[in-house]
């Protein structure tokens, strides 16, 4: 997703949104600029590809200036291109703008503005917003930015800046994530804090609606309708090496390895002293209210929908409360039924998601409550849900999401946990069997990781096949569902998921010699059934690789051709488990095809657009 990243101060901005724009490059992105205030007046340099393009052009002619912005950006309106990257500007190249989101009714603005005599140079909707500043100005950027911004409709964050005023930038926010960086004599705006931690971790963090004013000196801050805001700086106290790689060769990989310590992270602190109960006092639902839930809809996307699927087991199973999961960009739509008595749960690692964000409004139009998984506080469906629960994954950089998304199942394990003890539907002592069980996941993980070289010869093996499919039952599925995506996004080979079932009524007829399928076997209740899948696909030549848990390698040896053996977990956590193999496969055979495994192509890592 785009990036925005702006400078005014004492330092040559150039370096200083170069750099900031690299540190955003984890959101994905295909074309990059910057526009700074030279001595020449407005000047800005643009290129379509990696941020080197970029750099290779500013080599010969820098822009030298101590106010500027910058931006990375992620085509949405009009193909990757010089033309359609940001910033724009208007035609008397006095107003230049970068912009993250999208302007819904910029078609009708922009037919106004060609009636009027502008002209256009890109396919974009953000070149619009240059245009109706420059037509509102009359001497104060400020005003001519707030009647701007009144006539759009749409998600935005803006950064502004104005030949006729070389010492004032402006920002602002709606519905898109935004945040001010303070200096000592020099300011920041950027869409993610990484963009200028190494200059300031003071941060002001915009709420929709609001702008800020940035001077060398200050920084004002006010509503889009003008009203004064008052509000704390905010303090950072996250370091950049947690967001860079530690060794590693790819973020990825070191996000993977990571999984232990951010399992015992996101637990610390939600266990009894005695091991026997849940504590989430981030919870304000009461007792009495979580008594009144008649069911649950968990709503996201991509791979934080996929546990949201685990989630679904786990709740029923624990609490006995009804749960339907659902993609979050079809939820709307579906005219869901959505009574005082649902509890709607959204997830997302980046809490920015807008399909996830849409769902969580429509769901609390509706009379809902609304519970966050998310791995980012301060994200906005951080802060509009009415509770969140935080996995403590960390910041997660790799497009590919490994830690966040087992992190995410951490948080339903939990979750499940504490409505059952509150609503009684489990025994103590199943509930302190249950947590036992996952103190043990940490180090389970590890012994898993132990094995990546292992894992490592299947992905090459694998690398070499066009097409293949992952199968499983039960919570094996959801599984399934995820490491089939995460291969496809990073490896770019063909792979389905299926219940292992259903591939009967009609999927068989892709299985023929040598296609391989990797059969999930955790849930023992459902082995046999299981096994006459894999015979299925193996009487058509499949090559299956089964996913097993330790001491079960014997039963399965006689079925699948190779397998790769868990340590043992209780059914209901056996996610936390089986899916560390399959993120390992995903990535080694990614790294085995040549590809650029953190920042695969076409993705994003924070998809801001419906
Ligand atoms: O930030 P979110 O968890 O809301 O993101 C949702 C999806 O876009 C995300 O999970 C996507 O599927 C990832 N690329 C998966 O690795």
């Amino acid at each position: 997703m785009c990036g925005i990243v702006g400078y005014i101060g004492f330092r040559e901005s150039q370096p200083i949104l170069i750099e900031g724009l690299k540190k955003l490059e984890y959101r994905g992105y295909d074309s990059a600029g910057i526009a700074v205030h030279t001595e020449r007046g407005l000047e800005v340099t643009k290129a379509v590809g990696r941020l080197v393009n970029l750099e290779n052009r500013l080599t010969g002619e820098p822009l030298c200036g101590t106010i500027g912005i910058g931006h990375t950006r992620w085509a949405t309106h009009g193909k990757p291109s010089d033309a359609n990257s940001h910033p724009h500007t208007d035609n008397s190249l006095k107003f230049s703008v970068v912009h993250n989101g999208i302007i819904e009714n910029y078609l009708e603005l922009k037919e106004e503005l060609m009636l009027a005599g502008h002209r256009f140079l890109s396919e974009t909707d953000t070149e619009v917003i240059s245009h109706l500043i420059s037509v509102e100005y009359e001497g104060d950027i400020v005003k001519a930015v707030q009647k701007a911004v009144r006539k759009m409709r749409g998600a935005f964050a803006l950064g502004v800046l104005t030949e006729h005023e070389p010492d004032r930038l402006v920002a602002v926010r709606y519905a898109s994530p935004l945040i001010i960086g303070v200096g000592e004599g020099e300011k920041f705006i950027a869409s993610d804090i990484p963009a200028i931690l190494e200059y300031t971790r003071d941060i002001y963090i915009l709420e929709d609606g609001e702008m800020a004013v940035l001077t060398r000196e200050g920084v004002e801050l006010l509503t889009v309708e003008g009203n004064p805001v008052a509000k704390d700086v905010f303090r950072v106290n996250w370091d950049l090496m947690t967001a860079e790689k530690g060794g590693y060769d790819h973020f990825m990989l070191k996000e993977i390895y990571e999984q232990p310590r951010a399992y015992r992270d996101t637990m610390r602190g939600r266990v009894s002293e005695d091991g026997r109960s849940v504590v989430l006092p981030e919870l304000s639902i009461t007792a009495e209210q979580l008594r009144a839930v008649s069911r649950v809809h968990i709503v996201a996307c991509g791979t934080a929908m996929h546990a949201g699927m685990v989630g679904k087991t786990v709740i029923e199973q624990l609490a006995r409360i009804p749960v339907e999961v659902d993609v979050a960009s079809e939820y709307r739509y579906r005219s869901p039924i959505i009574t005082k008595d649902t509890l709607v749960i959204v997830v997302s690692q980046s809490g920015e998601t807008a399909d996830t964000l849409a769902a969580l409004r429509e769901a609390k139009r509706c009379g809902a409550r609304v519970l966050a998984i998310t791995n980012v506080v301060g994200s906005s469906v951080a802060r509009e849900a009415d509770d969140v629960i935080i996995t403590l994954a960390g910041p997660e950089i790799a497009v590919a999401s490994t830690k966040a998304y087992s992190t995410m199942l951490i948080a339903f394990f939990l979750l499940g946990l504490y409505m059952a003890q509150t609503l009684g539907t489990q025994e103590e002592a199943e509930i302190a069997r249950v947590l036992a069980a996952m103190d043990s996941l940490p180090e389970q993980v590890e012994s898993i990781l132990g094995q990546a070289e292992t894992v490592k010869g299947i992905a090459e093996s694998i690398a070499k096949s066009s097409s293949l499919f992952f199968i499983g039952r039960g919570i094996d599925y959801a599984v399934a569902l995820e490491g089939s995506l995460k291969l496809k996004e990073i490896s770019y080979i063909h792979s389905e998921a299926y219940a292992a079932g259903e591939l009967k009524h009609g999927t068989l007829a892709l299985i023929e010699d040598g296609v391989p399928v990797i059969a999930l076997l955790t849930q023992e209740d459902l082995f046999e059934k299981t096994v006459s899948n894999i015979k299925e696909v193996k009487a058509r030549g499949a090559e299956v690789l089964g996913l097993v848990n330790e001491g079960h390698e014997e039963a399965s040896a006689k079925t699948v051709d190779r397998q790769f053996a868990i340590p043992r977990t209780l059914p209901l956590l056996t996610p936390a488990l089986s899916v560390i193999p399959l993120q390992l496969l995903s990535y080694y055979a990614s790294l085995a095809l040549g590809h650029d495994v953190d920042k695969p192509r076409n993705l994003a890592k924070s998809v801001t657009v419906e």
